[in-house]
């Protein structure tokens, strides 16, 4: 889409603090300025404050453009309408009218603040309980309360905002891909299970005795068919869900930017999808976000510990031993810990020599939290006078530490932190420790933005659990061309044509190019331990259809939700959904998951077992 018609679009799109006059109000509490003094107007909101000073009583009056201030004085305004102020309470429902006036004590930090209404009009409209929090910007109400009374947080700006936000990037993502000919079409969501490694939540079918529905976690498979079916570029900004654990980024129920096309490379599906996530940074932001930085799967993990680096900041690890290759600097010199470790690595904390014994105390203790799992740290500070302090002062030489330090690239004042053991679980504590090390720097600023794609995923992972090898995208993800021959011979090694768009360390999308083709997909199956009757049964509908003309495809889908949180710098993606789940997947409104009645039981033909 061309830039001029993208700024128009935006403009249009923009939340207008005017709307069009109803019966009830003529302008918005977010509207009147100067330019409107002497005229007479209605506004209709609800009290966000009273004040009663004896001869003059305020008001703020809030909607969801903004407050008003609207004014009564004694021997000005009539006294019946003082009298019905009076009975007024906060979020009680009100039309006033009354004529717009300058003030004379202007409050700058309200657009509105110019002005006042003084009353010549008052309505009740409809009165309110004393609402069990403030709604204020900071609320005073604990989590669960305000989960609870949702309809009031979100009468809160910093929600309504987000909400806003949200439909902001819907609009945008909806004109981006338009301009692109993709075409958005629902599919069902009454469907049959997706195997995309959650679980389903499925649902009783009553005609058909012991038979289920499944909710998809996604359109996987019907994205596909419609590339059969000629549509060539299909999106959809849909509903998926989840049956998994729980995390501040993830929900039971939550929204994709699912996308499909034909006739396509991942390198034009990866130019296309930046393109998307430019464009929103662009009209939504306002930012210009540089082009999207790649990376292999592979590096990701050696460099980050992760394959979803934040890459707001380098802090990139530095491997002092790793078994698989020479140029080992620790082994040899009694410390077992390092001489039985597979991997030896760290990071390098810029200007952090300086670290107190209690602060290194807590590193130590952070990586040796359960959650991640580290035996212990070894620290090595780099002093600013150029000599080392380290807690293998032991075992190691100030030239070994030396030595360390040149591979580290550190300079005086800098502070190194090693940790050793198993090459994966080792790498994905030093993420950890990356991480937190990030944060305390300061390194992660919410309204700094980096994006990175990672590329060249493995195309499955072992399961110890299953002991058999599962999809690490989905099953339809195809393996790359070069690594086909070691489908059945090295699993392991065969990488996908598959990626990821992490942004600030947060998975935002991922998808891959799709096998096309029946006999790769039957091997597909295979491998991931399918008979080819299972196979036939759960997927022969995309299998039929790859011989009819399945044409050359492939997609990715974002998570929507983490996207706005992202960009609304949310710390959950509940704060950017309407009508979200608290963390046990309760809906604490309205009382969900619930006991259905015996009778609703019985026509699904469920019988619960009672304990
Ligand atoms: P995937 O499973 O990677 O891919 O999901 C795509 C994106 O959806 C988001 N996401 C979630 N967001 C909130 N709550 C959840 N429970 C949740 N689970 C996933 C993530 C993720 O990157 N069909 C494929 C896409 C494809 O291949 O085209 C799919 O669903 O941001």
């Amino acid at each position: 889409m061309n830039d001029k018609l993208i700024v128009l679009l935006t403009s249009r799109l923009k939340i207008s603090t005017k709307v069009q006059n109803t019966m009830l109000r003529t302008h918005t509490c977010g509207e009147l300025r100067l330019s409107h003094v002497n005229q007479t107007v209605t506004l209709a909101g609800w009290v966000q404050r009273l004040r009663d000073k004896g001869g003059i009583m305020w008001i703020d009056l809030r909607d969801r453009y903004g407050i008003t201030q609207l004014v009564l004085e004694e021997g000005v305004t009539h006294p019946s309408l003082i009298e019905k102020a009076r009975n007024l309470g906060r979020e009680f429902v009100i039309q006033a009218t009354g004529t717009v006036k300058e003030r004379l004590a202007k409050n700058d930090k309200l657009p509105t603040g110019e002005v006042e209404v003084r009353l010549t009009g008052l309505e009740q409209l409809n009165p309110s309980k004393v609402p069990p929090f403030t709604i204020e910007d900071e609320s005073d109400g604990g989590e669960e309360l305000r989960m609870k009374y949702r309809y009031l947080d979100l009468r809160r700006n910093p929600l309504r905002q987000n909400l806003e936000l949200r439909h902001q990037m819907a609009r945008q993502t909806r004109a981006y891909l338009d301009s692109l000919h993709f075409i958005e079409v629902e599919t069902p969501v009454l469907i049959k299970s997706t195997p995309e490694g959650a679980r389903d939540f499925v649902v009783p079918s009553r005609l058909h005795p012991g038979e289920f529905y499944a909710l998809p976690q996604s359109p996987q498979t019907f994205k596909q068919l419609l590339m059969v079916s000629g549509f060539d570029r299909y999106y959809q900004i849909v509903k998926c869900f989840r049956d998994e654990d729980f995390r501040a980024d993830r929900q039971p129920e939550f929204t994709q930017i699912d996308c499909e096309m034909s006739f396509v490379t991942q390198e034009d599906i990866l130019n296309t999808f930046e393109g998307l996530i430019r464009h929103l940074f662009k009209t939504v932001k306002g930012i210009e976000l540089p082009p999207v930085p790649r990376m292999s799967y592979e590096d990701a993990l050696r460099q980050y510990g992760s394959d979803k680096p934040d890459i707001r900041f380098e802090m990139k690890f530095t491997e002092l031993k790793n078994l698989e290759e020479k140029s080992d600097l620790t082994s040899g010199k009694n410390f077992g810990v390092f001489d039985g470790a597979e991997l030896v690595a760290g990071i390098c904390a810029p200007g952090c020599a300086n670290y107190s014994r209690k602060q290194l105390d807590e590193l130590t203790e952070f990586v040796k939290r359960p959650q991640v799992g580290a035996k212990g740290l070894v620290y090595v500070q780099y002093k600013s006078d150029g000599t080392f302090k380290s807690s293998v002062d032991k075992f190691y030489t100030a030239d070994e530490l030396r030595q360390w330090a040149e591979r580290f690239g550190a300079q005086p004042g800098d502070l190194m932190l090693i940790l050793a053991g198993e090459k994966q679980s080792t790498r994905k504590q030093l993420s950890e420790l990356r991480l937190l090390m990030g944060e305390q720097l300061g390194l992660r600023k919410k309204d700094a933005f980096a994006a990175l794609w990672v590329l060249d995923f493995p195309l499955l992972e072992w399961n110890e659990e299953t002991q058999r090898y599962h999809a690490m995208h989905h099953p339809f993800t195809s393996p790359k061309a070069e690594d086909l021959h070691l489908l059945e011979t090295n699993p392991a090694k065969v990488r996908a044509n598959a990626y990821d768009m992490v942004l600030n360390g947060t998975e935002i999308g991922g998808g891959s190019v799709r096998i096309h083709d029946r006999s790769t997909q039957q091997r597909m199956f295979n491998v991931l331990g399918f008979t080819n009757e299972e196979a036939r049964k759960q997927f022969g509908f995309l299998m039929e259809a790859f011989e009819y003309g399945a044409p050359p495809h492939g997609g990715i889908a974002f998570g929507f939700d983490r996207l706005c949180a992202l960009f609304g710098g949310s710390d959950s993606i509940r704060d950017v959904i309407a009508f979200p789940k608290n963390n046990a997947g309760r809906d604490m409104m309205i009382d969900t998951p619930s006991p259905i009645s015996d009778e609703q039981l019985q026509e699904l033909h469920i019988r619960i077992a009672h304990h």
